[in-house]
């Protein structure tokens, strides 16, 4: 396997979720993906199209204009295309040219999420798209919010954050992080799966950090877990929660205390720029709508924290993109995630080598 470098190439099959439902409320949104600007709409129907944001007449921004009855119109000179990026009408002009079109993009909208393919459209296979349970339209609903921060690094960056996580006693000390020395010493199953790595934290008779505190009242030790769920090449799907020490948290986590789900999509934007697109449900008090904002608002200073991290961490990485990083003991599942994609992105290269960035 060739030695990675720190910024991972753009991996094109595969379903990325490109925004949320509620980005579309507003009318066309404008979102650039692997260096590609992309127009999304909802149209009259109500049906979810994402068509390049250039128009095919004089090279206008899409999302400058708005949508009309059979598509989105062009701002500049009022052409109208469909969510398969057909143009349908030319003001003053019956007859539409077979030129009159723009590339679109396969998308679908499940569980809230507007996933985006943006590989062969051939390939497309709406069954790969993940089930997220909690959401609008799954079997286990919870109340939830979700968020989206843009950040300067390279989107894999998001994924190594998410699958170490002795950073959180350096990096989130004032928030979720506890003992630094907690997390380095946890106990830490790795488990590879098909397309990406599984891991499990325990951090038994431990010291609640201040979210859990207030989130779900403890008063003493509790034990504690972080389960995380990497699928290549851009999903980390987060099951952490807490429950008072001894109660037999390993047999059954299903007690009453904290229960949180996050989903955590990094969607590129360019070599070195990407969108951290997450959701965030309660599971500990899911009749208070205030819990559920209240956990959000507690997130979002952390995921800065995070964001800044690996802002700064890109910008010395420019400086020399090719220079080795070593791995430690901790790295064990960053290791075996890097390794899914990899495998993931050479599978690709294999099938459609035209396909190479
Ligand atoms: S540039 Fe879009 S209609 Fe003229
Ligand atoms: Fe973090």
């Amino acid at each position: 396997m060739a030695r990675e470098s720190a910024n991972a190439p753009f991996l094109r099959n595969a379903w990325y979720i490109a925004c949320w439902d509620q980005d579309l409320e507003k009318g066309p949104f404008a979102r650039t993906i692997m260096n590609e600007p992309i127009a999304f709409f909802r149209d009259a129907q109500g049906k979810v199209g994402a068509v390049e944001d250039r128009c095919c007449h004089r090279g206008a921004a899409l999302t400058d204009g708005r949508i009309v009855e059979n598509g989105l119109q062009c701002g500049y000179h009022g052409l109208v295309f469909d969510v398969s990026g057909k143009c349908v009408e030319i003001p003053g002009q019956d007859a539409i040219p077979p030129m009159a079109k723009i590339k679109y993009y396969p998308v679908v909208e499940k569980q809230e999420a507007i996933w985006i393919w943006m590989g062969d459209p051939a390939l497309a296979d709406e069954s790969k798209i993940i089930d997220w349970p909690f959401h609008k339209g799954g079997a286990t609903p919870l109340p939830h919010k979700k968020g989206m921060l843009p950040f300067k690094a390279n989107y894999l960056m998001l994924v190594d954050n998410l699958m170490d996580l002795t950073h959180l006693g350096y990096v989130h000390s004032r928030t979720i992080g506890g003992n630094p020395l907690q997390h380095v010493n946890a106990e830490m199953n790795v488990e590879r799966t098909g397309n990406g790595v599984k891991f499990a934290r325990w951090m038994m008779e431990s010291n609640p950090p201040p979210t859990y505190v207030k989130a779900a009242g403890f008063t003493g030790k509790v034990d504690r877990w972080l389960e995380f769920e990497y699928r290549a090449p851009c999903l980390v799907l987060q099951y952490t929660g807490a429950i008072d020490a001894g109660k037999g948290a390993k047999q059954n986590q299903n007690q009453p205390g904290f229960h949180s789900r996050i989903l955590h999509c990094a969607t590129p934007e360019t070599d070195t720029t990407a969108f951290y697109i997450f959701a965030a449900a309660n599971g500990y008090r899911t009749d208070d709508p205030q819990a559920t904002e209240d956990f959000y608002n507690e997130l979002i200073p952390t995921f800065i924290e995070d964001v800044t991290m690996m802002s700064h961490q890109q910008s010395r990485i420019d400086l020399d993109p090719e220079r080795p990083l070593i791995n430690i003991k901790s790295d064990a599942a960053l290791v075996h995630a890097r390794r899914a994609f990899s495998a993931a992105y050479e599978a690709e290269q294999k099938l459609r080598p035209q396909a190479a960035e």
